[in-house]
């Protein structure tokens, strides 16, 4: 008798069966689970194919266009349609909120392809997304959602092969791709409370352009732990979930070059920042901004609204926390 690992739709089937609730759920992340494989399998052979080449277009937030990340957008796009259970999308990719199903009962924020600077290498990019629930019994409701408002929030890292997943009050949890291009053996994931493991992942060429107190903070503090860093939010959040520390994204202010100033913070709220935090908090973690304010609390005043970003193990964010 062959032994098969329990799948990523078994286990959302259970839960779903488990907490009473509708299939919806189930038929949108089946659309997730088909554009994520759609675009490994396109990372996969882009090299050889061509994909990974630049366009020389330029997206809505002001960056280089490759093709993947273009063909990513679409996939998923495509995919979240069809499923017929999305009446708005938000996508890095687009200026525009896409308008999808009148009577759709989730908005969902996405980055399709998330850390696109290390594609030409192929090395670990990430597809990225919250989901929140439409208020269905009252008034029609703003697709413009804190993250402590997601039903779920996750990630696939291509082409490692994972996804991590966090589903409110009910954990954060890992699979892995097998050979069937099924996502397989729940594994739940909590940050670790032993330090020794515990990481800082940053822009280290930034670290003279950040605040003063956080520039200070990490001088004294730094050399406790290891330093790791891909460029690519989920590939260094994935590390981060197993092995503790804290991701920080902290505002650029003092630049040479004010053209590379972020006094906002760089990543994006809705389909970055809030999706790693709400994983975090379901994985044990905390983030915060660099008001010293819950991600998971702030109201986007714009969709593709930037912020600052501390995350990871709760006492390193609140170490950081104490010195804002
Ligand atoms: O926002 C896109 C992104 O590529 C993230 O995935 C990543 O964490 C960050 O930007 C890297 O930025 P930088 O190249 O400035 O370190």
């Amino acid at each position: 008798m062959n032994f098969f690992e329990q799948t990523f739709m078994d286990f959302l089937l259970e839960h779903q069966e488990r907490h009473g609730r509708t299939y919806h759920f189930l038929i949108l992340m089946n659309s997730i689970l088909n554009a994520a494989k759609r675009i490994q399998h396109y990372y996969l052979t882009g090299a050889l194919k061509g994909y990974l080449s630049l366009t020389g277009q330029i997206n809505v937030q002001g960056e280089k266009c490759l093709r993947l990340d273009e063909m990513a957008n679409e996939v998923v796009k495509y995919h979240i349609w069809r499923s017929g259970r999305v009446i708005q999308a938000v996508s890095e990719e687009e200026e525009d909120i896409i308008q999808m199903n009148p009577d759709g009962r989730y908005f969902i924020y996405y980055d399709p392809l998330d850390g696109s600077s290390n594609l030409p290498h192929n090395l670990p990019v990430g597809f990225l997304f919250g989901i929140a629930k439409r208020n269905l019994e009252g008034p029609e409701d703003y697709h413009l959602r804190a993250g402590k408002e997601f039903i779920a929030a996750g990630m696939f890292v291509i082409p490692t092969g994972t996804f991590t997943i966090a589903l409110k009050e009910a954990g954060c949890w890992r699979f892995h791709i097998d050979e069937t291009m099924n996502y397989v053996k729940p594994t739940r994931i909590s940050l670790p409370s032993d330090r020794s493991s515990w990481e800082l992942s940053f822009n280290a060429a930034h670290r003279e352009y950040y605040r003063r107190e956080i520039a200070e903070w990490l001088l004294k503090n730094e050399k406790k732990y290891q330093f790791r860093y891909l460029g690519a939010l989920a590939a260094d959040f994935h590390r981060l979930l197993t092995n503790g520390g804290l991701f920080l994204y902290p505002a650029i202010i003092n630049h040479p070059n004010p053209k590379k100033n972020y006094p906002e913070g760089k990543l994006r709220l809705m389909y970055e920042a809030a999706v790693v935090s709400f994983m975090c908090q379901e994985a044990g973690g905390l983030a915060i901004n660099e008001k010293g304010k819950p991600i998971l609390e702030v109201v986007p005043k714009h969709h593709h609204q930037r912020t600052t970003l501390f995350v990871g193990s709760k006492e390193l964010v609140e170490e950081i926390a104490s010195i804002l």
